[in-house]
């Protein structure tokens, strides 16, 4: 039977410091007096360890993008391929962990030459959708075991994990428990990189403005009544980065020691500097937002400078490492700028930050 894993309610993932440091083309000139540096903090939550999977939905549109993607599913596609092909056809056996409604990675594998692919998937729907997906492509060698990877037992372990499993922030979903569990339990290989695809989920990390933050405030708006991080598509201009992204967490799916529920290590603090001609540019993208809404003119000049030079928060967003032979290759969910489909951040405070006062509070 399956290893039953403790669910905690909600898990303070981690808690991320930000120090943002100014560079001095954009900043010197407001930087009036020196005060000790001011940390702001965000925490979030995610799931961590099972014993429902309300956080799953189904979407029918979202499957659907994720299916057309055309530069994700290809990857995946090239990636299932050649792994089969290095060894003889119909000898290895793939599981697609989450296969979704079309069954869509698990049919690629299948076609690949898969001795056998088993997929499990925890919403009914999708499952239900993706045996009508096999029996329709006639396929006979996938099966479809509806439920909770880690509530699930398998008759054989695998020789190749699919599992596309990664929320906006890479772990948000379970991914730490999911892919423990099925280390010890599904995978004849559980520490070789080659056992999986991908091998890697990341979370990239860098302060934002948001306008919507910087127009919207108390007493009139109070955004700490919203206890959910804001979720962007990332094609929504409403939100830029005001420095390049950092790494914020790495989970390399045949890692030994991959953190167990609830043990996740406290992480050090990331700094930011902040980059004047990212700044200078998210004025003109804002400026360019305000002119579609019909604000033009002095208005739209002292609207776009203030909330390019406005901190909300911490922008974040997932990204997916798929090894091709010997190279590894980022799944290229990111539309603009590194930014994936959906972007998430915690906002820092109730009211965003002007970036200068930020500076004054750092110790320069
Ligand atoms: C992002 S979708 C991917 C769908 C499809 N594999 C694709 O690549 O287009 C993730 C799917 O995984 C399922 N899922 C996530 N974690 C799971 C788990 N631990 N056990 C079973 N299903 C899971 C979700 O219900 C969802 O259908």
């Amino acid at each position: 039977m399956a290893t039953q894993l403790v669910r905690r309610d909600a898990l303070k993932l981690a808690t991320a410091a930000i120090s943002l440091v100014p560079s001095a083309s954009v900043l010197a000139a407001d930087v009036t007096t020196t005060k000790p540096t001011q940390l702001l903090r965000a925490s979030w939550t995610a799931t961590d360890g099972f014993s429902d999977a309300s956080f799953i939905q189904f979407d029918e549109g979202a499957y659907a993008a994720m299916r057309d993607d055309e530069k994700r599913t290809p990857l995946f596609e090239r990636a299932i391929q050649q792994r089969l092909a290095a060894a003889p056809p119909n000898t290895l056996t793939v599981l697609d962990l989450g296969t979704g409604p079309f069954a869509l990675l698990a049919l690629v594998a299948a076609r690949a030459g898969a001795k056998k692919v088993y997929t499990i998937e925890a919403n009914k729907e999708a499952a239900n959708r993706a045996r009508e997906a096999l029996e329709k492509a006639k396929v006979t060698n996938v099966e479809v075991i509806e439920g909770f990877s880690t509530a699930i037992s398998l008759p054989e372990k695998v020789d190749l994990l699919v599992a596309e499993i990664a929320g906006s922030i890479a772990s948000e979903e379970g991914a730490y428990a999911t892919i423990c569990d099925a280390q010890a339990r599904f995978l004849k290989r559980p520490n070789d990189s080659a056992s999986y695809i991908p091998t890697r989920i990341e979370t990239l990390a860098a302060p934002c403005s948001y306008a919507i933050h910087y127009a919207l405030g108390p007493p009139a708006f109070d955004w700490t009544k919203l206890k959910e991080p804001v979720r962007l598509n990332c094609r929504d201009e409403s939100m830029q980065l005001l420095a390049s992204p950092q790494l914020l967490e790495s989970i390399a799916f045949a890692d030994p020691q991959l953190p167990s529920a609830g043990l996740l290590p406290a992480q050090p603090p990331l700094t930011w500097t902040v980059d004047g001609e990212r700044v200078a540019s998210n004025a003109r993208v804002f400026y360019e937002e305000l002119k579609r809404e019909g604000v033009t003119g002095a208005e739209a000049i002292a609207l776009s400078d203030g909330v390019s030079r406005s901190f909300s928060g911490l922008a974040m967003w997932a990204r997916l490492r798929i090894d091709l032979g010997m190279n590894a290759v980022d799944c290229p969910l990111m539309a603009r700028d590194c930014l994936p489909h959906q972007v998430l951040s915690p906002l820092m405070s109730s009211e965003c930050h002007l970036i200068a006062s930020l500076i004054r509070c750092s110790a320069r």
